[in-house]
């Protein structure tokens, strides 16, 4: 094998890649990820996984069931064991460990993770992801009514936790003793089981005892029915008609008139203060929302007080979405661009400057005036997700003994007024010093023993490769396969020096990967070069940007 395993992702990264401070600066590993799928939610470049909380009925499913709700509750399980005094649970993914206990029922959870798992990395843990489920589900289904401000830094737990999500049949005292530990009131439970149960319903198919199978007519689709009574009558929206439709009697909610007493656990917990909060949120749809608003914040940034949430995430006004530096036979690089910046910030025109800065710190020379490219946009799933952003495509060739160390962007709104973006003052730093040749990179597969296995060929060019020990590919994979999620680790291949490039100070260096179990994801790769007088790197490479050969 020619890569071998090393101890755990984060121990192998945090020494060698600072998280840069709490500013609205690019990059920022803890935020960058997170940041796109939050704000750039139908792009150009990635399927959007809030579109499917949009309609809030999104099929797909069962009849009967949605990805929006399912989000929500997904978000409450994992939630609903935390203990706050303890300082334990909280949201930490401990839930796709537990999808098994009676506590649990119902494929909503598997389907959460389902959706879910395939942006799972090593800068998007999934407890933040299930976090953003939750924000995707109450936009959606509020029509960005409602938008839960969102931070991220939530660390995944590595096994099951205790049990103890709150189920129909308990009664009052152990209801409010579970909301209690979980860190939220009498009032506060009220309010939060509103908030959750204004969208979504009770499956027959999972709670037998509460809605009787079969419901005639049987209406199957191709993802069957599962026997839904929905916990109001505006179930696609989330909005208080719950709480309306419980104060004046209306008999839907099958948690507060179910036929089924022992179950009817809404009803207990609404009228737990004398009902005098959930007629507060039937009165008052602002009243409603804001209270969910802050309470559904509260439950998604529910964490150990050792787990540090980041800042509110904030959209960057302008941000390097896509980069790549080739060196070039003729002793050029050639900088390829794709810039995000928020639509409002130019004007009808698209003026927009690019002012790269070689390695030395020099300005270089004048480049294209006006960035040019196919400019595409992205907009949100559903209003008020943040700004719309345009994609403009930048190309340049610098000399290679000039390079690139960052640049800045001036932009003319459409007031004639030009603003220079520098990143909090420093510029966007773009180094040259290590980068993927994607051109001579591979990603094939490769049988062994009769399995499939993924390999990928890395080239990168590494500038002035003498000053450096040790030039590693690195792939971030699971460290248990047969776990449903594991801490990743770092798989390193050794980068060997496959040739100079003529009158350049780059040399190439060429390492294999290949993948020690047949469902390896494809972890974003980077290339690590280290040496006693410092280290450069190349993050967080796309697979997507390699060519496949068979
Ligand atoms: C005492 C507390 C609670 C109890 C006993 C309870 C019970 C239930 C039950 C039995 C279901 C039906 C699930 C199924 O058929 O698969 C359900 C659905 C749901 N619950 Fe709760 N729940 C509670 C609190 C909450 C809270 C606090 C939230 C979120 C803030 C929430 C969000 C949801 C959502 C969104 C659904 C609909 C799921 C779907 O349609 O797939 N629940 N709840
Ligand atoms: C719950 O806490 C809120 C403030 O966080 C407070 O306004 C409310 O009165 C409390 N309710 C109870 C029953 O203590
Ligand atoms: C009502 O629910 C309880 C608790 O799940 C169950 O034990 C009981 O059998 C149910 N009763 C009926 C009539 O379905
Ligand atoms: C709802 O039912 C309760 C209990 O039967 C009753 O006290 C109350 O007046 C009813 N409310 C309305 C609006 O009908
Ligand atoms: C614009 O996009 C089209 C289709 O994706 C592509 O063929 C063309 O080369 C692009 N033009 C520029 C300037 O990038
Ligand atoms: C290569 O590096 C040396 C030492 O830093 C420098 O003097 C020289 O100009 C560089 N040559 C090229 C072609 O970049
Ligand atoms: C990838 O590298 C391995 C190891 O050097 C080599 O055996 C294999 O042929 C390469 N695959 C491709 C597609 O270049
Ligand atoms: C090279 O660096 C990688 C990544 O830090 C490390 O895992 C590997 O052990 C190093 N190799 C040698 C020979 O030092
Ligand atoms: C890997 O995960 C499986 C399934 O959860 C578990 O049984 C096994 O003990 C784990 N192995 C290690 C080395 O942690």
């Amino acid at each position: 094998m020619a890569w071998t395993k090393t101890i755990a992702y984060t121990l192998a990264t945090c020494s060698l890649w600072l998280p840069t401070n709490a500013d609205n600066v690019w990059p920022n590993e803890a935020t960058d990820e997170l940041e796109k799928m939050l704000f750039e939610q139908q792009n150009p470049f990635e399927s959007s996984l809030a579109t499917f909380a949009v309609p809030c009925s999104a099929s797909g499913l069962a009849i009967g069931r949605g990805f929006g709700a399912e989000w929500i509750r997904n978000a409450y399980h994992d939630m609903a064991t935390a203990d706050v005094q303890a300082g334990t649970g909280g949201i930490d993914a401990s839930i796709v460990f537990e999808k098994d206990r009676p506590e649990n029922p119902g494929a909503g959870f598997q389907e959460t993770l389902d959706f879910f798992r395939p942006r799972y990395t090593t800068r998007s843990s999934l407890a933040d992801l299930f976090a953003m489920g939750a924000v995707f589900g109450v936009g959606g289904c509020s029509n960005g009514n409602i938008i839960l401000p969102y931070r991220a830094g939530r660390v995944d737990a590595t096994g099951p936790g205790p049990s103890g999500v709150p189920e129909p049949q308990e009664d009052l005292a152990t209801h409010t003793a579970k909301f209690v530990r979980q860190g939220f009131n009498t009032t506060e439970m009220i309010a939060l089981v509103a908030c959750g149960h204004t969208v979504g319903g009770v499956h027959g198919v999972d709670f037998p005892e509460i809605v009787p199978n079969p419901q005639p007519p049987p209406v199957t689709g191709p993802f069957g029915n599962d026997n839904t009574v929905f916990f109001d009558t505006t179930t696609s929206n989330f909005d208080n008609q719950v709480a309306k439709e419980f104060v004046a009697n209306i008999s839907q909610n099958p948690l507060a008139f179910g036929h089924n007493e022992t179950t009817r656990s809404d009803f207990r917990i609404f009228n737990a203060d004398g009902g005098d909060m959930i007629s507060r949120m039937a009165e008052s749809l602002d009243f409603f929302s804001q209270t969910c608003a802050t309470l559904l914040e509260r439950m998604i940034n529910t964490v150990p007080p050792s787990v540090k949430l980041t800042d509110v995430l904030q959209p960057l006004p302008v941000k390097p979405r896509k980069w790549s530096i080739d060196v070039n036979a003729d002793k050029t690089l050639t900088v390829s661009l794709t810039l995000r910046i928020v639509d409002t910030l130019l004007g009808g025109g698209i003026q927009a400057l690019v002012k790269p800065v070689s390695r030395t710190g020099a300005a270089l020379p004048a480049t294209s005036p006006v960035v040019i490219g196919n400019i595409s946009t992205s907009t949100c799933d559903y209003p008020n997700c943040g700004p719309s952003f345009v994609y403009l495509d930048y190309n340049i060739n610098i000399p290679a003994e000039q390079g690139i160390s960052s640049f800045t962007v001036d932009i003319t709104d459409g007031t004639g007024k030009t603003t220079t973006y520098n990143n909090g003052g420093a510029g966007f730093p773009l180094s040259d010093a290590v980068q993927p040749q994607m051109s001579l990179s591979t990603q094939t597969t490769k049988t062994v023993n009769g399995v499939t296995l993924q390999q990928l060929n890395v080239t990168a060019a590494v500038y002035n490769a003498d000053q450096y020990t040790n030039i590693s590919l690195i792939v971030p994979q699971p460290s248990n396969f047969s776990a449903t999620i594991s801490p990743w680790v770092a798989e390193v291949a050794p980068m060997k020096a496959s040739g100079k490039i003529a009158g350049t100070n780059y040399t190439l260096y060429t390492g294999s990967w290949l993948a020690s179990d047949e469902s390896a994801p494809q972890h974003p790769f980077d290339v690590l070069a280290t040496g006693p007088k410092g280290s450069a790197s190349s993050t967080f490479n796309s697979w997507g940007d390699v060519p496949f050969v068979l």
